[in-house]
């Protein structure tokens, strides 16, 4: 495998981030098919890690680039034939990861602000090693097992019952008998199948002996195991596994996860013994270092720390997003490093102007990776590390995909190269380039006229999820505007009246340039929202254009809200309006600011909508039934029971728009505490108002 992602998401077109999406989707199908279906992966876990990282960063940045069957939604890999299939009660989920210190007080920060918590509030954690094997569901009924299933694509496993009856740490008959008090009911139990480093040893040496292929490691010995289709080779292989969880139909009286870890010992299950609940944040991170501490003297492999909130009734609340819980993360132990000599410094030129240095490495093998380009992140950065020509650096292969520079190996030695000058010019346009008030990154400070932004710019413009125009591809954006004639979207639209004598160009006939000028013309009529994501506006992706789009309906509304935000002070009303928009916040409207406070923008908005193109109303469709689809929403006051983003994200499940402003296009009112002027507006202009206890009972 060659990695080379040295590129940072922001610098791609659409086209190259799609063209990556797709290979890196193939390449994690494959190792997902060696890892979950052959038990024989043939990366490490780190670089499976950075592929997965990598493959989230680019669809973050580029949301309308996310399929329906993106590695990103799935976990896993499909059964493999041969077992029975068995479709989970519960869909098996995978864990966030945690690199470092601060993504773990994030991640604090995150469940306090969903569960509306002061963000310094300690949140008590039950803390456990995440043990490296392969998780297993198993089900029981009046405390009997049923059947036992591996993860499979996480909705559907193999069915492994046969097998795992040998193993002596799982109960086929449970003891106790609370777990019986729903009568009937079904109990799954969820763990970690794993084989001790002594017994893969052993097993190893066997398989030598007899001139069998050993295994890489306990984890693929473990897996390869438990999926014999013959259960007596199973039984000849010594497992163990952990139990780490369960769900059943009634869970009353259960107040706390450490309970639920008391009960599964009561039932006869093993337990690691390594869990410790941990009061404050700070505690997790100390658990988290002294396990890593511990981790080479364990007799099983450990591939990090999983953190959950301990209270269930917060569990429920915090719910999953896509395919992992919001209740709990798991902290990797550090990625794998190598060092290597710095040969050069490239500087490249994004979208959106920034200028990122990239470190041109000589190639060197990190976690079985070679690595031949690593980011240097910002002029900050290589001031900060004093990174220069030629040094040995550190490379890093860390969660965030992209190798990195971490830093200087040899900082001391005679012969060093003078202090790596950072550009103040753009290699592209070699206009002036600096850093803008209170950002860390150098931006090419030309807009459009750098040709390394402009060109890229209308690539996105006339990208698939944007004006989509039929064969006007990059490979033509830069033909136009190497040529001079395509400096601007704007341009796009003139083309053919400026009578360029395309069908006579080398390459083009009649009937070719003609087809173009049809698919230009068959696009002067647009969706608010494509055209608002056309515009590549930093930050401002496919899913902010369409909410956007919802809120302000039609273009002129928006332009003229967003010129009013633009133009006057911090408070103005359609500034504060902007930012109470769920998914848009002070950042995105911070970008959307500078656009629209640049004249040059409003000249070619002028330019082009109207004379060029037009763009149509967003027509929302309603097609939930549920009471509060299509209705407009706004919460006010402090919620006793919600949080904003929790209350936020119940009504828009439910098909409603959260909007932070009262109108008479507001249905519902919901307020809360000390609610002030929204309230008193909505009484004002005849809009139903609803208590916290009211709106819960018109969802529930
Ligand atoms: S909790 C949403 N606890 O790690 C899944 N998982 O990415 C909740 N694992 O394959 C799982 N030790 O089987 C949990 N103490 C532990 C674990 C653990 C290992 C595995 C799990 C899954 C992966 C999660």
């Amino acid at each position: 495998m060659f990695l080379d992602c040295s590129f940072s998401p922001e610098m791609l077109s659409e086209l190259q981030a799609q063209k990556e999406l797709d290979a890196l989707a193939k390449e994690l199908a494959h190792h997902d098919a060696l890892y979950y279906q052959k038990d024989a992966p043939e990366i490490s876990d780190a670089d499976y890690d950075a592929l997965s990282q990598r493959h989230r960063a680019l669809e973050k940045l580029f949301p309308q680039l996310i399929s329906q069957d993106s590695p990103s939604l799935k976990v896993g890999a499909k059964a493999v034939d041969g077992f029975a299939k068995i479709t989970h009660l519960n869909p098996m989920l995978s864990l966030d990861n945690a690199f470092n210190a601060e993504d773990m007080h994030k991640f604090v920060e995150r469940v306090c602000r969903f569960l509306n918590l002061p963000l310094d509030k300690q949140i008590e954690m039950v803390a456990e090693p995440k043990i490296d094997g392969l998780a297993c569901s198993l089900i029981y009924k009046n405390g009997e097992l049923m059947s036992a299933s591996t993860r499979g694509d996480g909705h559907v496993g193999e069915e492994i019952t046969a097998n795992i009856e040998t193993i002596s740490s799982i109960p086929t008959h449970l003891s106790g008998d609370k777990y019986d008090h729903a009568q009937g009911q079904t109990l799954e139990v969820r763990g970690e199948i794993y084989m001790s480093k002594k017994d893969f040893a052993a097993l190893n040496e066997a398989r030598l002996a007899k001139g069998d292929a050993i295994f890489a490691n306990p984890r693929n010995a473990a897996a390869g195991s438990v999926r014999q289709l013959d259960p007596t080779v199973t039984a000849s292989r010594p497992l163990g596994f952990f139990a780490y969880g369960f769900r059943r139909f009634d869970d009353k009286g259960l107040e706390t996860h450490s309970q639920r870890l008391d009960l599964l010992k009561v039932w006869g299950f093993k337990v690691n013994s390594l869990i410790q609940v941990c009061k404050t944040t700070r505690k997790l991170w100390t658990f988290h270092e002294a396990l890593e501490a511990k981790r080479s003297h364990l007799d099983y492999d450990i591939d990090g720390s999983v953190f959950k909130v301990n209270s269930l009734g917060w569990e429920t609340r915090l719910g999953t997003v896509s395919r992992s819980p919001r209740y709990a993360i798991a902290a990797k132990f550090p990625p794998e490093q190598g060092s290597t000599t710095l040969l050069d410094i490239h500087i490249q030129v994004g979208r959106t102007g920034v200028l990122t240095p990239v470190a041109i490495l000589d190639p060197l093998t990190v976690g079985g990776v070679v690595v031949s380009r690593a980011t240097l992140h910002n002029q900050d950065e290589i001031a900060r590390k004093d990174v220069r020509l030629g040094d040995t650096v550190l490379v890093q292969r860390a969660g965030d995909v992209i190798p990195q520079v971490v830093k200087v190996m040899n900082p001391d030695r005679s012969d060093r190269a003078e202090p790596y000058v950072y550009p103040d010019h753009c290699p592209a346009c070699d206009s002036k380039a600096a850093q803008e008030d209170g950002e860390v990154a150098v931006r090419c400070l030309a807009g459009l006229i750098c040709p390394a932004q402009a060109a890229l710019r209308v690539r996105h413009f006339v990208s698939k999820s944007a004006f989509d125009i039929e064969g006007f591809g990059a490979k033509n954006v830069d033909l136009f505007f190497d040529k001079g004639l395509v400096k601007t979207p704007v341009d796009i639209f003139t083309l053919e009246s400026r009578n360029i004598g395309l069908g006579k160009w080398e390459g083009w006939g009649p009937k070719s340039a003609e087809k173009l000028f049809e698919a230009i013309n068959a696009k002067r009529t647009i969706g608010l929202d494509r055209f608002i994501y056309a515009l590549g506006i930093r930050q401002i992706g496919q899913t902010t254009a369409k909410t956007l789009a919802k809120v302000y309906t039609s273009y002129e509304n928006w332009v003229e809200k967003m010129v009013l935000a633009a133009n006057g002070d911090e408070d103005n009303k359609d500034y504060q309006d902007l930012i109470e928009i769920d998914g848009v916040g002070a950042d995105m409207a911070e970008d959307l600011m500078h656009f629209f406070s640049e004249t040059h923008n409003i000249d070619f908005l002028k330019a082009l909508v109207g004379p060029q193109i037009q763009v149509q109303d967003l027509i929302i469709e309603d097609t939930s039934n549920s009471p509060i689809a299509g209705k407009t929403v706004v919460f006010t006051g402090t919620l006793e029971h919600l949080s904003r983003a929790e209350a936020k994200s119940q009504a828009e499940n439910l098909g409603a728009k959260v909007s932070g402003s009262v109108s008479k296009k507001t249905d519902y009112v919901i307020a809360g505490a000390e609610a002030g002027s929204k309230a008193k507006k909505a009484q004002e202009l005849g809009v139903t108002i609803l208590s916290e206890e009211e709106w819960g009972a018109l969802i529930s």
